[in-house]
């Protein structure tokens, strides 16, 4: 089986924790009980504004988890200092709004090529696997390719509330990433109903997942969440496309 890895995004522990002020939940306990679960990275969005994860949440998941840390951030010298300071194994790019509730829509790569090619070029030398979160949009996976970005996150946003074509556009966008020669990931809304046909994709390598997981978590606890999704995600594999 072309295998499929799951990122769990673990901003919104904080976000409960943050709600109180005090230490619990703690965010590094969550990331040892999704990997504990079969998580097979931890992803952590490090706002500008630090509504859910702080510094001292990066610093301590990184020194404490093996795993594969995926972090979240804006293109700002102050982001690029932090993950350079941090070396997580990965930085997805993403545009932030401070007055959004999430990263609302991908990153424009063709008109932002002048700020994120820097970004992108400090990363790599850095030795972090640099990711850029895309709509999935053609014009975007070519000027990705072309800042050289190795891997590209397609936001899945449209799909997941069910905007007609959305799904087509995904397909087609993971073809082209993979044809560009970069690594195509996915996210943004997936839950257990609408991540198989995403999953399908043997193009797509990762998902990374956050909002309905630890939501769920509440019902069934963090490790039963993580093994169904990580079982929808396996037999979605075995489907054929589509
Ligand atoms: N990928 C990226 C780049 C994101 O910004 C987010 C949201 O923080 C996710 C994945 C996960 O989205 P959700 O929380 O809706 O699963």
């Amino acid at each position: 089986m072309n295998p499929i890895r799951l990122g769990v995004n673990i901003d919104h522990i904080a976000t409960v924790r943050n709600a109180r002020g005090g230490d619990h939940p703690d965010p590094l306990r969550a990331a040892r009980a999704v990997l504990a679960a079969g998580a097979d990275g931890i992803t952590m969005h490090l706002r500008e504004d630090r509504r859910h994860i702080r510094d001292a949440d990066v610093h301590a998941v990184k020194a404490a988890i093996a795993a594969p840390l995926n972090l979240e951030m804006a293109a700002t010298g102050e982001m690029v200092r932090i993950a350079l300071e941090v070396r997580p194994h990965a930085c997805c790019l993403v545009p932030e709004k401070r007055t959004e509730v999430t990263t609302e829509g991908g990153l424009d790569v063709v008109a932002q090529h002048a700020t994120l090619a820097p970004v992108v070029a400090a990363l790599r030398a850095g030795g972090i696997r640099v990711s850029l979160f895309i709509d999935p949009d053609p014009k975007q996976l070519e000027a990705s390719a072309a800042i050289g970005a190795p891997v590209v996150e397609l936001h899945t946003g449209a799909y997941a509330l069910g905007l007609p074509g959305e799904l087509e556009r995904l397909r087609a966008a993971a073809v082209s990433a993979a044809e560009l020669g970069l690594e195509c990931h996915a996210g943004h809304g997936l839950t257990f109903a609408n991540t198989p046909p995403v999953a399908a994709f043997p193009e797509i390598r990762e998902l990374n997942i956050g909002h309905f997981l630890v939501g769920e978590a509440v019902y069934v606890g963090l490790y039963a969440v993580i093994r169904r999704m990580k079982a929808i995600m396996d037999a979605a594999r075995l489907l054929p496309p589509g």
